[in-house]
């Protein structure tokens, strides 16, 4: 499968955590998430090793969770604490405990090896702690969809001129070529439109009325957290490269949550640094924010469908590709790093001789 393990995932909001049992499914494995009683958010894996009943059916007996069929019960670690009807409890009787970390009201979880989890590497940026900014947490939105796909339309400044006309783009953008930068960790992807009417986001709330310089760019963060940096500008500001905050700029983030092969979610928020604390702008972006995500529901899960069926053709390449094939290049490079990792060292052959 294309799933990188050793990597933080979104397993949701910091509000869809409570003291019930929430099956959460991520890169296909099945984890039973809950808030313990010390606020704390806790993932096990979501199956009791006796005969297997999800230990999402069970339920909470102070911290620990009691399944649902014999009640054999695991606490915060994974580790069996009873065993109905008899005293001693094997040592194997345990299931997989995850490392979570919750930060900036996301709860993320670690799905690889547990030693090298390490919560610097959580992502995070400098504006979610800056009064100045203004964040705000969007929907989940589940598409039948490859995570893949899904993000390497994360990093595909060209599709907004066509998908999204009447929001995030319009056709003075459509020959403008975009420049890819794939030099550090982090894809890069962006272009500035300039001199040109303003989008209907920005008409909205820039109160842009003559022509402006806009700006896109695409960052995606292995696997699959994608920020968009948008914004416009007064034509007559000439604004350098680097002076994006002296415009109407937006951060908008996309979590994407590999569930399985044909289903992925994109937890959606924005970052912005106008209409501080104005939850009517919030909610009117929301809206439009939803028009352009269904947009690309849209096209994402038609192209999921005709990938299902007998290929004709390989699909070909063109220009403005160079960001999401890198993109699938640096993961199959670390798919394929964990792959070889999984298998040990190698073998060491014993020689037999026979005269
Ligand atoms: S299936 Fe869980 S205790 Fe029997
Ligand atoms: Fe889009």
């Amino acid at each position: 499968m294309d799933y990188v393990k050793n990597a933080w995932y979104v397993a949701g909001w910091s509000a869809e955590f409570n003291s019930e049992l929430r099956r959460v499914t991520i890169i296909e494995e099945n984890i039973v998430m809950f808030r313990n009683s010390s606020g704390v958010v806790v993932g096990l894996e979501d199956q009791c090793p006796h005969r297997l009943l999800p230990l999402s059916k069970g339920k909470l007996i102070g911290d620990d969770i009691q399944c649902g069929y014999h009640g054999m019960t695991f606490n915060c670690e994974g580790k069996c604490v009873r065993i109905p009807g008899q005293t001693n409890v094997p040592r194997s009787s345990r299931v997989t405990a995850y490392v979570v970390h919750e930060i900036n009201h996301i709860v993320w979880i670690w799905m690889g090896d547990p030693s090298l989890a390490n919560t610097d590497n959580v992502f995070n940026m400098a504006e979610f702690s800056d009064p100045g900014w203004h964040a705000h947490q969007g929907e989940a939105l589940h598409l039948k969809s490859h995570y893949l796909n899904v993000a390497e339309n994360l990093v595909d400044p060209a599709h907004v001129s066509f998908v999204h006309p009447t929001t995030l783009g319009n056709a003075s953008s459509e020959n403008v070529p975009v420049d890819v930068s794939t030099a550090g960790e982090v894809i890069v992807a962006w272009r500035w439109i300039r001199d040109a009417p303003p989008i209907g986001f920005f008409k909205e709330f820039g109160g842009f009325t003559g022509n402006v310089d806009r700006w896109h760019y695409y960052y995606l963060h292995l696997p699959c957290t994608a920020v968009i940096d948008f914004g416009s500008a007064n034509t007559s500001l000439a604004l350098a490269e680097d002076d994006r905050n002296q415009g109407v700029r937006i951060f908008a983030l996309h979590f994407i949550t590999p569930v399985g092969p044909d289903h992925s979610i994109d937890r959606w928020m924005h970052l912005r640094n106008t209409a501080v604390g104005d939850d009517k702008v919030s909610d009117k972006m929301d809206t439009m924010f939803k028009v352009a995500f269904s947009e690309d529901k849209e096209i994402l899960e038609a192209i999921q469908l005709e990938e299902k069926r007998p290929p004709r053709r390989r699909p070909i390449r063109i220009a403005i590709d160079k960001g999401p094939a890198v993109y699938r290049k640096r993961i199959r490079e670390l798919v394929e790093a964990e792959r070889v990792h999984d298998l040990g060292d190698p073998v060491d052959p014993t020689f037999v001789h026979h005269d």
